[in-house]
């Protein structure tokens, strides 16, 4: 829709949260969510870490993106600095973006081992755990990167987000 609408918004990172939290939304809760509510599935990945990928890709989508495109628009509008295209919110948004995604595919592939595993050969629940360890330590890994990612945004935030007195002088004409 905004590409047919032919309109080029300056604010290149406010813009990233948005459309960001509509794909995402529509990933981690629309389609994630849908593909374990089926009872001949959820029978099997009922309280697994496959709810955990859908949980955290539809929280970060719907809920967190939303309030950084609220926070990334009207900062800049506020302050009067234009934050429209700094590389360190370009960084906050890809670096927690695709940390998030790796997360999703890490904490996917564990649900489907632990279901197989828990549910269908009938390992108990701290055996399996230990089996797929090392689905957790990727987990970490895409973790570390998407924290990077949050630090950068916070970072930014602090650091332009208090109005220095230019940006509070009243013009008196
Ligand atoms: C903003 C939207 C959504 C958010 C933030 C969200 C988040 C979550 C979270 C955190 C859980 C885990 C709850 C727990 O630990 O007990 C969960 C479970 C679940 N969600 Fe969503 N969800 C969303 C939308 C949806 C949608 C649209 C669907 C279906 C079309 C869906 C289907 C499910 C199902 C079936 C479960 C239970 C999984 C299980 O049996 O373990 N969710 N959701
Ligand atoms: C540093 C990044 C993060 C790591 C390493 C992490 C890791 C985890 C782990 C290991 C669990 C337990 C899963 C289970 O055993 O079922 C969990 C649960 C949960 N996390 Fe995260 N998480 C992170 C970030 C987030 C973010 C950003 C959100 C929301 C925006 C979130 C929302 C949740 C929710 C709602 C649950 C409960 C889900 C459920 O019961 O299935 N997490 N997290």
């Amino acid at each position: 829709m905004y590409r047919k609408g032919e309109k080029k918004h300056p604010n290149k990172i406010a813009l990233n949260w948005t459309l960001g939290t509509a794909i995402v939304s529509f990933v981690g809760a629309g389609l994630l969510g849908l593909a374990h509510t089926l009872p001949q599935v959820n029978m099997y990945t009922h309280g697994t870490l496959v709810t955990a990928m859908h949980g955290h890709l539809a929280f970060w989508g719907a809920y967190a993106m939303i309030v950084f495109a609220i926070i990334s628009y009207s900062m800049p509008n506020m302050t009067g600095r234009k934050l429209y295209d700094t590389t360190t919110g370009q960084l906050a948004f890809w670096l927690s973006n695709i940390g998030m995604v790796g997360m999703t595919v890490a904490f996917g592939v564990a649900g489907v081992a632990q279901v197989y595993l828990e549910r269908k050969v009938g390992l108990e629940f701290g055996d399996v755990q230990k089996e797929i360890q090392v689905h957790f330590f990727i987990l970490i890994c895409c973790a570390t990167m998407f924290t990077a990612g949050i630090a950068c945004y916070i970072y930014e935030f602090i650091k332009y987000g208090t109005p220095t007195d230019e940006a509070l002088e009243v013009k008196t004409v």
